[in-house]
């Protein structure tokens, strides 16, 4: 269709299914819909008549070649115009093939192996019915309190432009109007809801204009800047105003500025929000404030078909602004080619060949074990050898919740759980397993059995963690220590004498207190997806090497959050060459660096940063640096390093940050081994939001890091010898 033809259908439609086609609703109010429809949110008592269903322009949380073409087909005979539906739902790391959570997938810093799953999941939702998935999530984050940051790829900008970036491309393709195995890709959530206050969802959103432009709204913009088709509003503030409700973040920024024309949707319910906010007095003005600050979508709630009509009769606003909502989502479903196939790529044979398939399951392990990190490994411990006999104890030990809070179509009981990777490794008579306690709860018979069998093994292993009712939306935590029951198997365990290899299934960075005392090495396994159990055993054998780096601090404990490794210097910072003993900024009871920093991750070898040097220590507007860093594999296993480029501004017009991430390569490197890693500095990367917001580089000094983490890293100075400005 082209616009004009649009424009004409538009012409035909009455006010009424117009302002319908704004209205999304979840899949129990469909005829056709089996109860499966995925419920994310409260499901309040809506005003919604037929009528209203009949003209709707959108659901969510359906899914399956059948069920959506049955609730097409009804759709299409009961609407009037043969407008069809846009089928969307929250496929954010797979489809019925489950991805380790996009945390655990930042830590692999692979963002090709990141468009792949992403691939994967539109191919298999896509075939399904899925015509645009709630994805990526690109919020970033410093809490570890907060229950979605497992939906994140982490604390760093850069990267998490990287991995948006990524997820588009995976999502939409090459061409997305032509491909029908692609999805549109809607990137969530605007703006800064991972910085909700004491990291607890929904929760104020607070943050300077700098702040905002300088960390938060990168990664969104770098998504729609590869094409994503969508936006959706995030529950919280921004500047005092909920984000649903706020022109300014919507029409002037996202929509004037950026240049943004696709569709703003709103977060389930969160038009109506705008009275609980207090910015609302009742679902009219709320109504009137979502349509004003651009939202085209209201999900779940009904403020707009209730009252969008009044407000147009009563001149509060005009019909074009109606119009304007309605063009984008129709212009969609052209974009989608709906209008001439309103079933697209659904077809209920190849879904059964699609879903699910085992390449498919092969690239969900490979990016498990490149996402998993080890964070401690003491003695060389790991890898195993065979022959040992093996006491694997834990509640984790054969659970499959570990495909995480958003698993879509992903089942439980279809997860490779550790028990059966290791019976598929181990003979059975070098295995003894039990449960040793459950996730919350522990029994003294329970802690009998573990610790007699931990007595007879040579190496326990222990599988602990958070279950995804702990993480994900609303899932907030005060204490991010594993439960007590967990410390105390751990603690009784390790009254045994044998060497404790923890696997750790969980959401977010954890306070390991109680963890790292008792373990002699720890694998961060996340929640891994549906190959998980597969690709812990082996990583824990040595058929595959750990290379999983950190995108998200691990404090100390829950007093030091947040904590993050591109903080500034403060004016008494501490373990300056002149900082007094008392008076810097430091805690008295814990250090200030976390536990385990950004860009953290082990290996089963060594590697030694050497020779780092730069072409010229001058840089202009015009030129450019070479750096170069010499990495060799001083230890004996075989294994992949990501190399690690940092960039400080000694000097700035506002406080800078102490690093900031710039680049980054993975090299692979045999023992013995060594490679030249080069990285080019150019003025571009310098370029910060001044005093008075213009984005631009300053005359003066800097230091590029090269290294294995943030903390451990070669310094080189140089100098920049010309302002540049964008
Ligand atoms: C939820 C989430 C959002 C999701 C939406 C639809 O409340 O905040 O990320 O896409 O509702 O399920």
């Amino acid at each position: 269709m082209t616009t004009s033809t649009i424009q004409n259908l538009m012409k035909q439609m009455t006010l009424d299914e117009k302002i319908a086609q704004l209205l999304q609703l979840a899949g129990p109010f469909f005829k056709g819909s089996s109860e499966q429809g995925h419920i994310t949110g409260p499901m309040a008592a809506m005003p919604i008549s037929d009528e209203h269903i009949k003209n709707a322009g959108s659901v969510l949380g359906v899914s399956g070649a059948a069920e959506v073409i049955s609730i097409q087909s009804t759709h299409l005979e009961n609407n009037r115009l043969g407008i069809p539906l846009l089928f969307m739902a929250d496929i954010v790391h797979g489809y019925k093939t489950i991805f380790p959570v996009p945390l655990a997938i930042a830590c692999s810093w692979d963002p090709e192996l990141a468009q792949k799953s992403a691939e994967i999941a539109a191919k298999e939702a896509a075939v399904s019915g899925v015509h645009v998935t709630f994805a990526p999530m690109v919020d970033l984050v410093r809490d570890p309190r907060w229950g979605r940051v497992m939906e994140s790829t982490g604390e760093d900008s850069y990267l998490n432009q990287v991995f948006a970036k990524a997820f588009v491309r995976g999502f939409q393709g090459p061409d997305l109007a032509n491909d029908p195995q692609s999805v549109a890709a809607c990137v969530k959530h605007f703006a800064a809801y991972g910085a909700a206050e004491a990291g607890r969802d929904y929760n104020t959103v607070d943050l300077s204009e700098r702040q905002l432009r300088e960390f938060y709204l990168p990664a969104y913009k770098a998504a729609l800047n590869e094409g994503c088709e969508m936006v959706m509003t995030a529950f919280n503030t921004v500047d005092g105003i909920p984000a649903t409700g706020n022109e300014k973040l919507m029409r002037s920024l996202l929509r004037d500025e950026w240049g943004f024309d696709g569709i703003l949707i709103s977060d389930w319910g969160a038009v109506k929000e705008l009275i609980p906010h207090g910015v609302a007095e009742d679902d009219k003005e709320a109504a009137l404030k979502a349509i004003k600050a651009g939202v085209d979508i209201e999900m779940m709630t009904a403020c707009y078909v209730q009252h969008l009509a009044e407000l147009v009769s009563e001149g509060e606003i005009e019909e074009a602004i109606i119009d304007e909502a309605v063009l984008r989502i129709l212009t969609l479903k052209d974009k989608l080619r709906l209008f001439e196939k309103p079933n697209r790529g659904v077809d209920v044979e190849l879904e059964q060949q699609v879903v699910g398939h085992q390449d498919h399951l092969q690239v969900s392990k490979e990016l498990a074990t490149k996402s998993c990190v080890l964070l401690k490994n003491d003695h060389h411990i790991l890898p195993l050898n065979k022959n040992k006999n093996i006491a694997l104890i834990g509640p984790f030990v054969d659970s499959g919740d570990i495909l995480g809070p958003w698993s879509a179509l992903g089942l439980k009981e279809e997860a490779v759980t550790l028990k059966q990777a290791f019976e598929k490794h181990l003979p059975i008579e070098q295995l003894n397993i039990v449960t040793g306690c459950h996730v919350e709860t522990i029994s003294s018979q329970q802690l009998e059995e573990a610790v007699h069998a931990a007595s007879s093994a040579d190496v326990i292993i222990v599988a602990v963690g958070e279950d995804s009712e702990m993480s994900g939306e609303a899932g907030c935590r005060t204490n991010i220590q594993l439960p007590a029951p967990q410390l105390e198997l751990l603690k009784a365990l390790a009254t045994c004498g044998k060497p404790i290899i923890t696997i750790l299934f969980n959401g977010r960075p954890l306070d390991l207190h109680g963890v790292l005392e008792y373990s002699d090495a720890i694998l961060e396994a996340w929640y891994p997806g549906s190959e998980g159990g597969s690709a812990i055993v082996d990583l824990l054998y040595g058929i595959a090497i750990p290379s999983g780096k950190l995108t998200m601090s691990f404090p100390v404990n829950v007093g030091q959050v947040p904590v993050y490794y591109n903080h500034f210097n403060t004016g008494r910072p501490k373990g300056a060459p002149d900082a007094q003993e008392r008076y810097v900024s430091q805690y008295l009871d814990a250090p200030n660096d976390p536990m385990f920093p950004f860009g953290f991750g082990l290996s089963y070898t060594q590697f030694s940063y050497s020779d780092l040097e730069l072409t010229s220590t001058q840089l202009t507007t015009d030129t450019e640096i070479t750096a170069t860093v010499n990495v060799s594999n001083v230890g004996s296993f075989t294994g992949e390093e990501i190399v690690q480029f940092y960039i400080q501004d000694l000097v700035g017009e506002v406080v800078r940050p102490m690093k900031e991430l710039k680049s980054f390569q993975s090299i692979t490197l045999e023992p013995g081994d060594t490679k030249q890693v080069t990285f080019t500095i150019t003025e571009q990367q310098l370029r910060y939001h001044h005093a008075d917001f213009s984005f631009k580089s300053d005359k003066g000094s800097f230091i590029l890091y090269a290294g294995t983490n943030s903390i451990d890293v070669l310094s080189h100075s140089f100098q920049l010898i010309s302002q540049g400005r964008n």
